[in-house]
C-alpha cells in the first residue's frame, strides 16, 4: 500500500530528502559545532527563484537546533527585529525554564518588544535587548543561530541587523548568521553596506543540482512514500528536472498522482507528470520572472535567443546595436537577477532550466 503523496511542490517547505547542497550544509553545520570562531558562522546563499533558498535555511535552522542551538527564522521586512526577539523567546522558553524559570522574566522580552512594534519614538535598543538574550544563552553555552530570507538591502533594520551583528562577532558571542537571497539583493547589500565582515562572509551560489544527486534523492522520496521508480522513469524524470529544485518537486508531485495507487512509477506516469510540471514551472517562475524585467533586459534576452547554445558577449554588441558598456550594465543586472549564468568569462547562458523555450514561445 503506497503512502501520501510526499514530493513538496510548495515554496519554502523543506522537502523529505535534499537533494545535493552538502557543500553548503557540511561547512554551516561544521561551524555550529566548532562555535563561533569558524569562518561559516555567518554565510550568504544566493540562488534564483525556486532554487531552494528558503527550504534550506529552515533546513538549517532545523540542523542548528538539533545541536542545542536557539534558531530564529526571520524574512527582511519591517519588523524584522521584532520577530527576531520573539523567536529566541519562544525557542529559548523551554531552555530556561528547565535551567532556571525566572532568567526569562529578567530580560523583560515581553514589554520591550510590545514598545516596538507600537512605534515608540524610540524603540528599545536592539543590540543591548540582543546582549541580554545571548548573555542569558551564553550561561548554557546554547547558540543562536538567526537566518535572513529575502535579503532586501534597502531596509533599515536590515542594515541594523548587519551592524549589531558585527558586535555580536567582535565580542565572541556565540551568533551564526545565514542570509539568502536572490544574486542582485544579496550583491547590492555587501556593495551597499560598509560592514566588512560581509564581504569576507562564506557566500555560497545555489546553482543546479548534478544529476546524479537529483536521481538519488528522487529515489528515495518515492520509497518514502512507499512506492518505487523504475529506472528508465527515473532517468527521464532527472533529465526534465536539469537540477532545478522546483521542478524536482513539480515532476515528482505530478508523476506520482498520475497512477497513484500504483507500486511502480512509471515512465509514463513521469511523461505525464512531466508534461504538467511544465506548465506550472510556467506560470508559477517564468511569468513571475518575466514581469520583474526592464524593457533593456527583455531585448538583451531576446538577442540572446539567436543562439541554441551559449552566447558570446563579443556578439552582443552588435545585435544589439549598443555600446559594450551597456552589454555589460546589462550583463550584470541579469546575473544579479538570476536569470542568466555566465559558465566562462564572456560565455552567456540561460541559468533557469526552460526559460529560453519559454522565450521563444512568448515571442519576446
Ligand atoms: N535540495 C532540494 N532538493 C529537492 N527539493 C528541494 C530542494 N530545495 C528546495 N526544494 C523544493 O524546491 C521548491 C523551492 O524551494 P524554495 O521555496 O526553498 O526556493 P527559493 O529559492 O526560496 O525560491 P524563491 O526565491 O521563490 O523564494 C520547494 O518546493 C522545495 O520543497
Ligand atoms: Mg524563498
Amino acid at each position: 500500500m503506497s503512502g501520501n503523496n510526499p514530493f513538496t511542490p510548495v515554496f519554502g517547505k523543506v522537502p523529505p530528502y535534499m537533494a545535493g547542497r552538502q557543500d553548503v550544509i557540511g561547512p554551516i553545520t561544521q561551524a555550529l559545532e566548532e562555535g563561533s570562531n569558524s569562518p561559516d558562522i555567518a554565510t550568504l546563499l544566493v540562488g534564483p527563484r525556486g532554487s531552494g533558498k528558503t527550504a534550506l535555511l529552515s533546513y538549517l535552522a532545523v540542523e542548528a537546533q538539533g545541536r542545542g542551538w536557539v534558531a530564529a527564522n526571520v524574512t527582511a521586512s519591517r519588523g524584522m527585529l521584532d520577530d527576531v526577539v520573539q523567536q529566541c523567546r519562544e525557542g529559548a522558553s523551554h531552555l530556561l525554564e528547565e535551567k532556571d524559570g525566572s532568567r526569562l522574566t529578567g530580560i523583560q522580552l515581553g514589554s520591550v518588544s510590545l514598545q516596538w512594534e507600537r512605534g515608540v519614538q524610540n524603540p528599545p535598543n536592539w543590540r543591548s535587548l540582543m546582549n541580554g538574550i545571548t548573555d542569558e544563552l551564553a550561561k548554557t553555552d546554547t547558540g543562536l543561530l538567526i537566518t535572513v530570507d529575502e535579503v532586501d538591502p534597502r531596509l533599515e533594520e536590515m542594515r541594523h541587523l548587519v551592524e549589531v551583528y558585527q558586535h555580536f562577532m567582535r565580542e565572541n558571542r556565540k551568533v551564526a548568521l545565514v542570509m539568502a537571497g536572490l544574486p542582485h539583493n544579496v550583491s547590492l547589500m555587501v556593495s551597499k553596506y560598509t560592514t566588512t565582515f560581509l564581504r569576507r562572509a562564506a557566500r555560497h551560489t545555489l546553482g543546479p543540482v548534478p544529476d546524479y544527486e537529483i536521481a538519488e534523492a528522487f529515489r528515495l522520496t518515492v520509497l518514502q512514500g512507499g512506492r518505487e521508480i523504475e529506472p528508465d522513469a527515473l532517468a527521464a524524470a532527472t533529465e526534465a528536472i536539469q537540477g532545478f529544485p522546483f521542478m524536482f518537486q513539480l515532476v515528482g508531485y505530478r508523476a506520482w498522482n498520475a497512477s497513484p495507487g500504483e507500486r511502480g512509477v512509471s515512465i509514463d506516469d513521469v511523461r505525464a507528470g512531466i508534461v504538467m510540471a511544465k506548465a506550472e514551472l510556467k506560470s508559477r517562475v517564468f511569468d513571475a520572472t518575466l514581469s520583474t524585467l526592464a524593457n533593456g533586459d527583455i531585448a538583451f534576452l531576446a538577442a540572446m535567443l539567436e543562439d541554441e547554445g551559449d552566447t558570446l558577449q563579443s556578439d552582443m554588441a552588435r545585435r544589439l546595436n549598443k555600446s559594450s558598456s551597456h552589454v555589460s550594465t546589462y550583463k550584470r543586472r541579469l546575473l544579479d537577477e538570476g536569470v542568466i549564468e555566465e559558465p566562462r568569462r564572456g560565455r552567456l547562458r540561460f541559468c533557469l532550466p526552460g526559460f529560453r523555450e519559454f522565450l521563444l514561445e512568448e515571442g519576446v
